[in-house]
């Protein structure tokens, strides 16, 4: 297996890469539209094929690279089941993992940071993964608040199924804002300061209620533009011009 997690500065967003060796198929999880030059390149130093990029859920705070990396690879896009992107090839939903070559993906259903989020765990040689998209952060987890955000819902969603895995599954976040690039289950679930044993929902739900966060920058552009697998609107809100410079069509 083949394994490379990958980061993009403006939205600290990391993209996992995970390819089978034997016959050299690769998946890119949650690609940035600004990297995809980089993903590409990496896929061809890698002598890989990309057979389809997948998300975790509709990000608000960057636009997805899937439209092009199909434009440019006939890879498949793969979303979460009811998330509404009309134009993936596939919905992808717990129960049915996401194969590669010799590699599966088990999609966890994780919802509060959005209603239809997926975790992906990964089984590799000798230790297991899981991609926790932006249900559970390094000593953090992403916000409740829009996209059908629910924070109970996530709250389950980390104690219960995140947090009954093994405590060695190294837990590789969605984002980081501090340089910081892995953790674990354990490590979580021993010090996170919102979800370790010792909060309770009702407590947890007073520190999110209480962090009183500013309306996300790019939210009105990159949901809509997600949506449409990365494509964005004809109305381009004000400002953001410059995020769809890149012609995601090839
Ligand atoms: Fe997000």
């Amino acid at each position: 297996m083949i394994f490379r997690q990958l980061f993009e500065p403006q939205s600290c967003t990391y993209t996992y890469l995970v390819a089978s060796a034997e016959g050299r198929r690769a998946i890119l999880i949650d690609p940035v539209l600004e990297t995809f030059q980089r993903d590409m390149d990496l896929l061809a130093a890698l002598g890989l094929t990309l057979d389809a990029t997948l998300e975790t859920h509709v990000h608000a705070d960057h636009l997805t690279s899937a439209l092009k990396l199909r434009s440019l690879t006939d890879c498949r896009i793969l979303a979460p089941a009811g998330a509404g992107v009309g134009c993936a090839d596939g919905e992808v939903a717990e129960g049915t993992p996401v194969t590669v070559g010799s590699v599966a993906l088990s999609p966890l259903f994780t919802p509060g940071h959005t209603d239809h989020h997926l975790s992906y765990l990964l089984a590799g040689p000798g230790w297991d993964a899981v991609m926790t998209g932006d249900c559970l952060l390094i000593d953090g987890c992403g916000r409740t608040d829009f996209q059908g955000g629910d924070s109970a819902a996530l709250f389950r969603s980390v104690r219960h199924t995140l947090f009954g895995l093994a405590p060695d599954t190294l837990v590789y976040p969605g984002h980081d804002y501090q340089g910081r690039r892995v953790s674990s289950i354990g490590q979580e679930r021993d010090r996170n300061p919102r979800l370790n044993a010792q909060v309770d929902g009702a407590e947890f739900a007073r520190i999110m209620d209480a962090l009183d966060l500013p309306y996300p920058r790019r939210m009105d552009l990159a949901v809509p533009a997600n949506l449409a697998c990365g494509q964005c609107p004809d109305d381009v809100p004000e400002g953001m011009e410059k995020l769809c410079e890149i012609d995601v069509q090839g």
